[in-house]
């Protein structure tokens, strides 16, 4: 028996080409705000390779698998494993972290308290930076460099300023921040300037960030990070493709994450109708996608208007990773969700601080926003939208340590006003103890914990 390739011949790339998602219009190239040129709509990039000769699965799965012993660089990388599915590009032109490989986790506790027994969590908050914004960050870092730009750039809540700053440095470009002054957390502020990025602080909203952003590329040699560059959609689908992989190939009836400006359900969707198309999977998990309520414009969009035109909301939520009112591809994010016949809804914020402590206590953790999937399963299983006897995959995109200031106010009964509910928690909450440092002290301490 031939030993398998690591190569995957016959099936790599050729070539890509940008599709509107509005009026469908196909183009070798894109202007810097990624827009159509047209109608002005989002852009994503398809393979027209695939129509004459489509990649063999089983060609790819045994390709993907073998890869996972190789120590090439771009074999190592979660994401650049998965190439065939990807814009081409030279292996040595990549700008990599070693993203990806991230683990899927049964959460046993949390399967229990929903009476979902089959439910995992895939923890993207494992990645370099940690959150999921790295599997789109090579990607899109990568074209950056390789088009020749010296300068890239992104409006953010904290994690995509993270990441695009470490990716920028390790290719050698600069990167300049844009982010809502006090509305983002300490940690990843402190990560963007750490690896050397231009940070602006300004006095607006997550979504006056981008509408500027946007028309800053237009007028200086800046290459934008955001979800709206079509190559950052493109490395996120790889978080379904190993999550697929991680399975086995069967894929899980439900799969669930969070909606902030909606360009990784969009990935995700994406991901999982390219692999239904080449006969990876042989049928579509139905991807659900939760807001929080006060920034719940997906949600209102789908309600009110059958997804025909978005409802922007004023954002307001301690998740602040998801703090947006007018999200960028709200229009790919409705299209996933009716293909694959997913819900959409909207968890408070003491649901949030619940799910979030829940999460903590199987020894995982994550930040709040990714905290909303575990509380929407709830919904949905209350809706009898997800049924006891089907597999569930939480989609975590945050580190716990992400956002440390909403954890320690949280087990300091500090979080959330009190009367809205909030005293229902105190059973989860765990406050740092100040004693005499005496050996007394700790030993009574200890006996007092093993009685609660
Ligand atoms: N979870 C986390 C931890 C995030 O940082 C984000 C978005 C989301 C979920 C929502 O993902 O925007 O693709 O729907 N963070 C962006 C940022 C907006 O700037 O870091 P989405």
């Amino acid at each position: 028996m031939p030993s398998p390739s690591i190569s995957a011949p016959g099936v790599r790339q050729k070539t890509f080409s940008f599709r509107c998602i509005g009026c469908g219009d196909v183009t070798e190239s894109a202007q810097q705000d990624f827009r159509c040129a047209q109608c002005r709509d989002l852009l994503e990039i398809v393979y027209p390779a695939w129509r004459d000769q489509k990649p063999g699965a089983e060609e790819l799965k045994s390709a993907w698998l073998t890869r996972r012993l190789s120590s090439k660089l771009e074999d190592r990388s979660g994401v650049w494993r998965f190439r065939e599915l990807l814009p081409p590009v030279e292996s040595e032109q990549i700008i990599t972290l070693h993203e990806g490989n991230t683990p899927l986790y049964e959460l046993p506790r949390c399967a229990r308290a929903t009476g979902v027994p089959k439910l995992f969590a895939k923890h993207q908050g494992m990645n370099p930076t940690g959150s999921f914004k790295d599997a789109g960050m090579t990607v899109a870092a990568t074209f950056a460099r390789r088009a020749g730009f010296k300068w890239v750039a992104c409006a953010s809540t904290g994690n995509t300023s993270a990441s695009m700053a470490a990716y920028a440095a390790r290719g050698g470009m600069r990167s300049l921040v844009l982010v809502p002054e006090g509305k983002i957390s300490w940690s990843k502020l402190s990560q963007a300037l750490d690896y050397g990025a231009v940070t602006c602080q300004l006095r607006t909203d997550f979504d006056g960030c981008l509408r500027l952003l946007q028309e800053l590329v237009l007028r200086a040699p800046v290459y934008q990070l955001n979800s709206i560059n079509p190559f950052r959609l493109e490395g996120q689908k790889t978080l379904a493709l190993e999550l697929l992989e991680q399975m086995e190939w069967n894929p899980p009836d439900h799969i669930i994450v969070p909606g902030g400006n909606l360009g990784n359900s969009s990935a995700m969707g994406k991901a999982l109708v390219e692999m239904r198309d080449l006969g990876l999977i042989s049928g579509l998990p139905k991807l659900s996608v939760i807001q929080a309520e006060g920034a719940n414009a997906l949600v209102r969009t789908l309600r009110e208007t059958g997804g025909t035109k978005l409802i922007n909301v004023s954002p307001e939520t301690r998740a602040t990773a998801i703090r947006i009112g007018n999200p960028a591809s709200w229009k790919k994010a409705a299209h996933v969700i009716e293909a694959t016949g997913g819900a959409c809804e909207q968890v408070s914020e003491i649901e949030i601080a619940q799910a979030k402590a829940e999460i903590g206590a199987e020894g995982i953790g994550c930040e709040p926003a990714s905290a909303v999937t575990l509380a929407g399963l709830k919904r949905l299983v209350e809706l009898g939208f997800v049924k006891p006897n089907e597999t569930v995959v939480l989609v975590l995109t945050g580190n716990l340590l992400k956002d440390p200031d909403y954890t320690i106010e949280f087990h300091r009964g500090e979080l959330l006003a009190e009367g809205d509910g909030a005293r229902s928690l105190a059973s989860l909450r765990h406050a740092p103890i100040v004693l005499d440092g005496t050996l007394d002290a700790v030993m009574r301490t200890l006996e007092r914990s093993e009685k609660s």
